[in-house]
């Protein structure tokens, strides 16, 4: 049985309950685990690369270990050291072989879009499949560019859901325009454009995370950039690197919220990737008031990574720019949960994303947050949100509709609330931060870890 298997979750399966209460100040120092989106592209670079690829500090989340059993299916040896530490070796551009079996990335969208991406323009046919949440993500955002590229892929409506079926063909490179910003629909024409003579260009209406564009060139290729347009030449020579991952500033984006909200916390998280695409709700938190210190600001690994001393804060409502919602993508759950509890209103717009993450993660915390008090107005693109700095009323159930950060998100509440909430569904939380309870309750945040129903 692979890593992934023995961890297998799905929003169709059984349930994890979390309850959160009232907790006295938070203190002490953790580390975040790996970034989630800088592990898959280890792995998916290091098997692309020739030679051997050191990873220090990857994730093992269940997305990043399904991308691991994708590419041991496809004949690449990734070798475990102890945690966190792997070796994979490198087959080369044209060295994966045929997987014998379906793809299953599980919950993971990252996982899926890039490897559409890049089994569109291999000479072999690979299935994609994925738990429910996942089959009813858009993948015509990814499957309409590749197939402008002479990309053949069937899927449930015309393509535009999982499970999807690639027949590997030689692709021909194009100059895409593409209406989303983001980063899994941009790296995945790349990938595609790796193995595919020519320059293959993404244009973005707004700059998405970075990552694929700075380790694609730690790794060799050829990568340039052009304002919001980013330009891969085919055929590169990807020689196998060593590279640490930084703590990811999604994940800590949990523990951060959480010393801000509650009264006496003063924390710090060490290691955390400071890379600007990324950061988006640390700049939102602090234009709320919060009290976020940058310390012992370093490089690691080509990231610009910090450690981060966080102190309870009276926040403030404020209207959220549009411009930031890109870089803090991930992180609106969260917010919502320090905005309910601010002064003022908060405003989100040209948040509509939000829709076709793992969740819709606007209804879900309109709904959820809702339920423990806050007064929270849902728009089409965003939310409105009034602030109650005495804290939620609490006292309810909250279903996570199996989103990990929805999970997380409604557990920091509880952090404030009068009364204790229960957060069902929680086993996804082991996507994308299985350290999430320990790290929590380190600092002295009263979540208990419930039974499995
Ligand atoms: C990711 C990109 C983002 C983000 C996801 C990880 C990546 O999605 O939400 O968690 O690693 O490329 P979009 O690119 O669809 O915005």
């Amino acid at each position: 049985m692979s890593e992934a298997d023995s961890l297998v979750t799905g929003n169709d399966v059984g349930g994890r309950i979390f309850r959160a209460r009232k907790s006295g100040p938070l203190k002490g120092e953790v580390t975040p685990p790996g970034d989630k989106s800088i592990s898959h592209r280890s792995v998916i670079f290091g098997a692309l690369a020739e030679g051997t690829t050191k990873v220090d500090g990857l994730l093992e989340g269940e997305d990043v270990l399904r991308t691991i059993a994708a590419f041991r299916d496809m004949g690449v040896e990734v070798e475990r050291h102890d945690k966190g530490r792997y070796t994979i070796h490198g087959v080369g551009l044209d060295g994966l072989a045929e997987p014998g079996n379906v793809l299953d990335m599980g919950n993971s969208g990252t996982g899926m879009r890039l490897l559409t991406g890049l089994l569109s323009s291999q000479p072999f046919y690979s299935v994609l499949t994925g738990d429910g949440s996942l089959r009813g993500r858009p993948m015509g955002r990814v499957v309409t560019p590749l197939r402008k590229m002479g990309a053949r892929i069937l899927g449930r409506e015309g393509g535009k859901k999982a499970p999807l079926a690639i027949n590997g063909t030689e692709l021909v490179p194009i100059d895409y325009t593409s209406p989303v910003a983001s980063a899994q629909v941009k790296t995945a024409i790349l990938l595609a454009g790796l193995n595919t003579a020519g320059e293959t260009s993404v244009l973005e209406p707004a700059l998405s995370r970075d990552h694929t564009e700075r380790m694609l060139k730690g790794f060799g290729a050829e990568v340039q950039r052009d304002g919001l347009r980013v330009t891969i030449d085919g055929w590169p020579d990807l020689t196998g690197q060593e590279i640490l991952v930084p703590g990811d500033p999604s994940s800590a984006a949990f523990p951060m919220v959480a010393a801000l909200l509650v009264p006496g916390s003063d924390v710090l998280l060490t290691n955390v990737g400071m890379n600007p695409t990324r950061i988006g709700l640390m700049e939102i938190l602090l234009e709320m008031g919060g009290r976020i210190e940058r310390l012992n600001e370093r490089e690691v690994g080509g990231e610009p990574v910090a450690d981060l001393r966080v102190r309870h804060s009276e926040l403030k409502g404020i209207e959220v720019p549009v411009e930031v919602v890109p870089r803090a993508i991930d992180e609106f759950p969260v917010l919502f949960a320090a905005a309910a509890m601010a002064d003022g209103e908060t405003i989100v717009r040209g948040a509509e994303e939000l829709r076709v993450k793992e969740s819709d993660r606007i209804s879900a915390m309109a709904v959820g947050l809702g339920s423990l008090g806050a007064r929270i107005e849902e728009r089409e693109d965003g939310a409105v949100i009034t602030g109650q700095p005495e804290g939620l009323k609490g006292g309810g159930v909250v279903d996570s509709h199996t989103d990990h950060r929805i999970a997380m998100s409604h557990l920091v509440a509880g952090l404030c609330c009068k009364e204790p909430v229960e957060v069902l569904r929680c086993e996804n939380i082991d996507t994308s931060f299985p350290e999430f309870h320990g790290i929590m309750t380190t600092l002295g945040a009263e979540i208990e870890s419930g039974r499995v129903v």
